[in-house]
């Protein structure tokens, strides 16, 4: 069965405190779970190569693999490069560290509506080598319809309980036969009354995260978190995604081969209608006015 759920080869999991066996194994863990789409980045440390050689080694090179330009590390920071030099630089440090001769979908990460017009022409060009198969936009905001107008074959942007900016534009992408993926299903964990205290440093790293770059209002989340009650919150978050018929495809990661084991549940099953209708009716607060 082939599952709308994708897996993110990206924080910890591409880092060196994290033991490479450790994300090998939950990449084999989605794969056996029946997971065909994965999303990687060359600036999430060595996420490229751990997920190409896990690939090889299972002998499940076919699967489909996004990944990203535009965004790169420059000691500890992280920069913005959209040229045509950057970005063909980019592809091919891709290539070379998933292992593949050709790239499935590459992203634009986060750029402005100007960038995407001004790199199209380039993106078109390795489409027509046969480096790229498909481009598309990461990113959120008015880049995201761009990307559509533009030509994009793909868009992924956050949606989920709380955060329903894009819902709109999941809408006009799907008209228009772009694929559509969510990210951010789980508000980056936030959903989960459990998101606090840290057991190990891949919870300690998710919580700087979430602490760092604040997304959402405290309310928001304790408006879902209440009305999750007491359903599995992978189920019901994930659920509440998959239960859009304009999401292709619904991107989660974690650490743990037990919150896995959850994102797969979800993904097989269906959400419960009245929890669907509980969550759909959380107020957001001020409403969202659709991107
Ligand atoms: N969010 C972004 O800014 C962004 C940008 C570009 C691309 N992406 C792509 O989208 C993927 C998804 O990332 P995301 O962080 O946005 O996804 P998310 O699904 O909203 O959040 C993932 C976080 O939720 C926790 N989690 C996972 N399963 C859980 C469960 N069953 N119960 C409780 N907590 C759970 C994980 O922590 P544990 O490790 O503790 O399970 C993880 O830190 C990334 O891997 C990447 O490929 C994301």
């Amino acid at each position: 069965m082939t599952l709308r759920l994708g897996f993110g080869v990206s924080g910890p999991l591409g880092q060196r405190w994290f033991e490479a066996a450790r994300t090998r194994a939950l990449i084999e863990g989605a794969l056996h779970g029946g997971v065909a789409h994965f999303d990687t980045a060359p600036f999430y440390f060595d996420a490229e190569r751990r997920l190409g050689d896990a690939l090889r080694k299972l002998g499940r090179n076919e699967v489909f693999v996004s990944t990203k330009t535009g965004t790169r590390r420059k000691g500890h920071r992280l920069i913005k490069d959209f040229s045509d030099v950057g970005i063909r630089a980019d592809v091919d440090q891709s290539l070379r560290a998933l292992g593949r001769d050709r790239l499935d979908l590459l992203y634009l990460h986060g750029p402005t509506s100007t960038e995407i017009d001004a790199c199209m022409p380039t993106l078109r060009l390795l489409k027509r080598e046969g480096k790229v198969e498909r481009i598309g936009v990461c990113g959120e905001g008015e880049p995201l319809r761009r990307a559509i107008g533009a030509g994009c074959d793909a868009i992924m942007g956050p949606y989920n309980i709380i955060d329903r900016r894009h819902e709109r534009i999941f809408v006009e992408a799907k008209a228009k036969a772009v694929m559509t993926v969510a990210i951010a299903p789980l508000a980056q964990g936030l959903l989960d009354r459990r998101f606090f205290p840290p057991h190990d440093l891949a919870d300690i790293w998710r919580m700087a995260r979430a602490g760092l770059r604040p997304r959402y209002r405290k309310k928001a989340i304790a408006a879902a978190r209440e009305a999750i009650g007491p359903a599995p919150v992978a189920e019901a978050a994930l659920g509440f995604v998959f239960a859009d018929p304009n999401i292709d495809f619904v991107m989660t990661t974690t650490t743990k081969p037990g919150h896995l084991a959850r994102s797969l549940a979800a993904a097989r099953g269906s959400i419960e209608p009245l929890l669907y209708a509980r969550l759909k009716n959380v107020a957001l607060d001020p409403p969202f006015d659709g991107a």
